[in-house]
């Protein structure tokens, strides 16, 4: 199932150490390549030479041991694998990786790396709940850096709670499903439009909404995992583009109209979750507005809607639009499926807890033209993002092995 996989497996200095062994071995058997490289703390508790047996490959520990070959070696093995794993990944590993500090040879490579990195934190409880531990996993989600378990249960330090390292064969299975995935729309081109629009009012004023363009910079990512070809039109954000998508970055729904009709051609797949504006102002102040104590009328006018005429000109396109509700979700949301004339309509109410604008997780439903719905529970926007991408493929003809 890995045959052809380079992998870097990067062990780190916890008691954990010892499952490394596993998992090398487990790589190994499913075809992989493996490599490891080691920090000092974790020769300490597990020899180098019984990872260097199960890889067949020499262990790399020191920074500026005699290299192997000519080129420089930390960025040689960056360059050369195809993901790296590290497992287990203690609280200092995971901090280094968040402020991308280099200061031996894995966390070295890991700044040098730009292939996907796989991290399975393996701390006592205290440390993975603390809030330095926890923003720093915040960080490399944000950065698309996947992060296996960790697991709970009793723990060598005598207590019982969350921080233990996942099981090697769950470890595993994690990569085996990224890589299957990460196969599955190749040669795909997705477009995806995230964040709301500013329509200026004046040089320092806009309308705006609450979108944050978490769930299409989500939607992006899963794409992206899934090997396809993937564009994000942008309105703005303070979010990094996902690895490997192409960012589009526009301001208004005029913008967004541009940038979508001129890429929609080429596209195979076209998700709609950006929150665009209906109406912009009719006129742009060029200067400033002045408070002038008395009402101030704004005329509006109508924006086009992106998503109505993509329905009217599409061919060979999969167009997926959502709608954001806070009332009669499902009706609303089953009218524009009809009236955009889209393959899928993914129905957000924003008003639920935990739900829609802004928030980490969403929950939708998703309908479909031929009358079927399916109703996901709360979950964080990737795995939507992901449980979305799936069903996307299902309606190109193309299903995970
Ligand atoms: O960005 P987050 O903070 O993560 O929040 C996610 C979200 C709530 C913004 C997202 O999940 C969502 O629901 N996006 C759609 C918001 C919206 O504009 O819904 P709507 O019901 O007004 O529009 C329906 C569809 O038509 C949408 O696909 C929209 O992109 C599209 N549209 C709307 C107006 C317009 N002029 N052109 C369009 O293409």
């Amino acid at each position: 199932m890995l045959h052809g996989r380079k992998i870097l497996v990067g062990v780190t200095g916890g008691i954990a150490a010892y499952k490394a062994a596993e998992i090398v071995s487990r790589l190994g058997k499913l075809g992989a390549e493996v490599h490891v490289a080691m920090t000092k703390g974790a020769t300490e508790f597990i020899a180098p030479l019984t990872l260097r047996t199960l890889s067949a490959n020499p262990v790399s520990v020191e920074m500026f041991e005699e290299p192997k070959r000519w080129n420089v070696e930390h960025i040689a093995l960056a360059e050369h694998v195809d993901a790296v794993l590290v497992a287990p990944a203690t609280a200092n590993i995971l901090a280094k990786m968040a402020v991308g500090i280099a200061d031996d040879f894995l966390s070295t490579v890991l700044l040098a790396a730009k292939v996907p990195i796989f991290v399975a934190p393996a701390m006592n409880h205290a440390m993975y709940h603390h809030p330095a531990t926890q923003k720093n996993l915040e960080i490399l989600r944000s950065r698309s850096v996947k992060i296996i378990g960790p697991a709970a249960g009793f723990q060598a330090c005598g207590t019982n709670g969350d921080g233990r390292m996942s099981e090697p064969v769950e470890v595993v299975e994690e990569l085996v499903r990224f890589f299957t995935d990460s196969a599955m729309l190749q040669g795909k081109k997705v477009l995806v439009t995230a964040g709301g629009t500013q329509e200026p009012l004046d040089p320092v004023r806009y309308l705006g909404n609450r979108s944050s363009g978490r769930m299409g910079y989500a939607i992006a990512q899963a794409f992206r995992e899934a090997g396809a070809e993937t564009t994000l039109v942008s309105a703005p954000t303070e979010l990094p583009v996902p690895y490997g998508v192409k960012r589009i970055s526009v301001m208004t729904a005029l913008e967004m109209h541009d940038a979508v009709l001129e890429e929609f051609p080429q596209m195979d797949v076209v998700v709609k979750a950006a929150a665009v504006a209906d109406y912009r102002p009719k006129e742009n102040a060029t200067q400033k507005i002045k408070k002038q104590g008395t009402s101030l009328w704004v005329e509006l006018v109508p924006n086009p809607d992106i998503l109505a005429e993509l329905g009217k000109m599409k061919t060979k396109q999969i167009l997926v639009g959502f709608a954001a509700e806070t009332e009669n979700l499902i009706n609303n949301a089953q009218d524009k499926m009809r009236r955009k004339n889209v393959d899928m309509l993914v129905a957000n109410d924003v008003t639920r807890q935990g739900s829609g604008f802004g928030s980490l997780t969403n929950s939708v439903s998703l309908l479909f033209p031929d009358g079927r719905r399916i109703d996901l529970p709360q979950m964080n926007k990737l795995e939507v993002a992901r449980y979305l991408r799936n069903e996307i493929a299902g309606l190109l003809g193309v299903t995970k092995e």
